[in-house]
This record gives structure tokens, C-alpha cells and sequence, in this order.
């Protein structure tokens, strides 16, 4: 008998061998873009630390939008930026439906109609003076049944504006049982729900503490997770299928590529995974020195998140990819 018996190199001796036998598959359809809409900017601003990403003017949004979802992107993904002095404590400019992100979301909606999946993140970072997740007690703590009611009328004001899929992103418990009664309330019960079900407190967001101009200062580690807490993940993804999330997921994306795993093994919604602004931005810092290639490490990235389970990955690439892959 010849030795090896096995040879695995036998199925990559060709392209067309290894295209028919690739188990993971990659396609623009499971990718969604995150992108940024500010108020008050007459042309879009680069955004430093994400080198290729801007905040968007509400024409240059309506653009990049078509041009996404006409590439082949499976959804969009909407932050709004507001103008500083229209901050307050309890983010009233993120309900208002003159805050930027609703009007922007009536924009896309009138644009694109049912040809993409429009999201909006249902968060009050981006909106509050102190730059918190939720609204603040007394004691300056983030308060979670009133913040809960806060994302209620967040989560009503998107759908009323078109998302079609809102993504609480704070880590309140129970927002994802508020959210769907609220919504159901509204008459909104075609509103999917995309439930940031295990999210860490992650040195990965600082870029997007940039790309939002963020006012906080602290942390968020009273509200989203510890790194080291895989159980308390799981937990967190069970409780968010109990309340109704329609599809879940985990962020960061490579750090904790483990729990990806876990919750498809568990879940029986699709499982999403964000590859978040600092995941971002340290392949495209290499890449610009030289040191890695952006194409294939991107793509090997999103393939190995892929791998990992993830029906859905949100990424600041889902554009690029989406070219690279025609
Ligand atoms: C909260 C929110 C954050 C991100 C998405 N939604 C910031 C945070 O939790 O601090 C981070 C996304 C990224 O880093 O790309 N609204």
C-alpha cells in the first residue's frame, strides 16, 4: 500500500477541487454594514482610527446606502451622531423624530423600500450628555427599568421611522421583553429584533467612541459583560431567546469566537457576530504598514467568523467584501 494512505492535499490540487469542497461559505448577503449618520455636517468626516469610514451627511448616507445594498450587502446597520448641544441626559434626541437617526432611517426607507434590510441600533450612548447606555439615578448609576422604558420609546420611534429590525445594544436586563411588548403595542410586530444578547465591556470599541463622538467618561463595565465570563454569555443569550429576540448576538467578534460557536450550538434563531470598530481598525492599521494584506486577512477574518457559526456578521467591510467577492 502506498504511504500515506490519507492525502488531503489530493481535494487542493486544483481551484474548482477546492471551490467544491469548501465547507464555510462567505457571500455579501450574510454581511451587514454598519454605517454613521451625523447631524449638522455639511460634507462627511472621516473618521481617524477607522481608516475608509466616515460619518455620513444625510445625502452622502442616501449614496453609500444604494451603493451597498446594489453591491449585494445583506442589511444596513444605522448609528446616528446628533449635534452636541442637542445632548441631554436621557438621549430625547434619539426618540425625537427629528433626531438624526429617525430622519435618516425615513430617508433610506423611502429609498430603498424592501430591496435591503434596514437596522438601527436602539442604544442611548450616542444621544446622552454623560455618553451612558441608559439614563443615570441618583447616584450617577445607570438605572435599568428606566432606561428599559427609554428603549421602548427608542425602539417605537425607529420602526416608526422604517428600520425594520431594531438592535438594543445596551445590556439592560430585560430589554428584550420591554422592547417586544412596546412594540407589539404599537402595532410594530413584523419589527424584527436583533438582541445584543452577550456584549463585552471591549477596549474594541474605542474607535467607535470616535466615529460617534462619544461624551463618555468610565466605562460600561456595570452594564456589558466581563471578557473572561463564558456562562454568564450563554445566560445572557438564553434570556434574550426567552424574551423574544429574533435573532442574537456576540460582540466583539474574534476575541470570543468561542462563544459564537456556543450560541449556535444553543440557539434556534440565527446567530449574528459584530466585528467591531477596534477589530477594524487594528487589520487596516497593519495593513497600511505593510505588514498583512487587507483582502485576504479581511476575508479570513469574516470566514472565520463564518466558521465559527454566525449566520449574520456586521462589518465595517460588508461594502468592500461584497466587491471583492463579484
Ligand atoms: C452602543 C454600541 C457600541 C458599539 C455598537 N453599539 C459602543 C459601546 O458599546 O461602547 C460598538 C461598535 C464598534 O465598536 O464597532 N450603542
Amino acid at each position: 500500500m502506498a504511504f500515506p494512505s490519507h492525502r488531503p492535499r489530493r481535494l487542493r490540487s486544483t481551484p474548482a477541487l477546492r471551490r467544491l469542497v469548501a465547507q464555510t461559505s462567505l457571500e455579501p448577503r450574510h454581511l451587514v454594514l454598519p454605517m454613521f449618520v451625523a447631524d449638522g455636517i455639511s460634507e462627511s468626516r472621516p473618521i481617524s482610527s477607522m481608516p475608509g469610514v466616515v460619518q455620513h451627511t444625510r445625502d452622502s448616507l442616501r449614496r453609500a446606502a444604494a451603493d451597498a445594498v446594489a453591491a449585494g450587502v445583506g442589511g444596513l446597520m444605522l448609528f446616528g451622531v446628533p449635534r452636541d448641544e442637542d445632548k441631554d441626559a436621557s438621549g430625547s434626541i434619539g426618540v425625537s423624530e427629528d433626531g438624526i437617526l429617525n430622519v435618516a432611517l425615513r430617508d433610506l426607507a423611502k429609498d430603498l423600500g424592501e430591496d435591503t434590510v434596514l437596522m438601527a441600533d436602539t442604544c442611548l450612548d450616542e444621544f446622552t450628555d454623560h455618553g451612558h447606555c441608559g439614563v443615570l439615578d441618583a447616584t450617577g448609576r445607570v438605572d435599568n427599568d428606566a432606561t428599559n422604558a427609554r428603549y421602548v420609546e427608542l425602539a417605537v420611534a425607529q420602526a416608526d421611522s422604517g428600520a425594520h429590525v431594531v438592535g438594543p445594544s445596551g445590556m439592560m436586563d430585560g430589554q428584550v421583553a420591554a422592547i417586544r411588548a412596546g412594540l407589539d403595542a404599537a402595532g410594530h410586530t413584523d419589527t424584527v429584533i436583533l438582541a445584543y444578547a452577550a456584549k463585552f465591556a471591549s477596549g474594541f470599541y474605542g474607535p467607535f467612541r470616535e466615529a460617534v463622538a462619544s461624551s463618555l467618561r468610565g466605562d460600561r463595565r456595570t452594564y456589558q459583560q466581563d471578557p473572561g465570563n463564558a456562562r454568564e454569555a450563554l445566560h445572557e443569550v438564553q434570556l434574550d431567546i426567552d424574551e423574544g429576540a429574533d435573532i442574537v448576538m456576540v460582540k466583539p467578534a474574534m476575541a470570543y469566537l468561542d462563544l459564537v460557536r456556543a450560541a449556535a450550538d444553543i440557539s434556534p434563531v440565527p446567530v449574528a457576530a459584530y466585528q467591531v470598530s477596534g477589530e477594524y481598525a487594528m487589520i487596516s492599521a497593519a495593513a497600511a504598514n505593510g505588514w498583512i494584506d487587507l483582502q485576504t486577512v479581511a476575508l479570513e477574518t469574516l470566514t472565520g467568523i463564518r466558521r465559527a457559526g454566525a449566520d449574520i456578521v456586521l462589518t465595517y467591510w460588508a461594502a468592500d467584501v461584497a466587491g471583492w467577492l463579484a
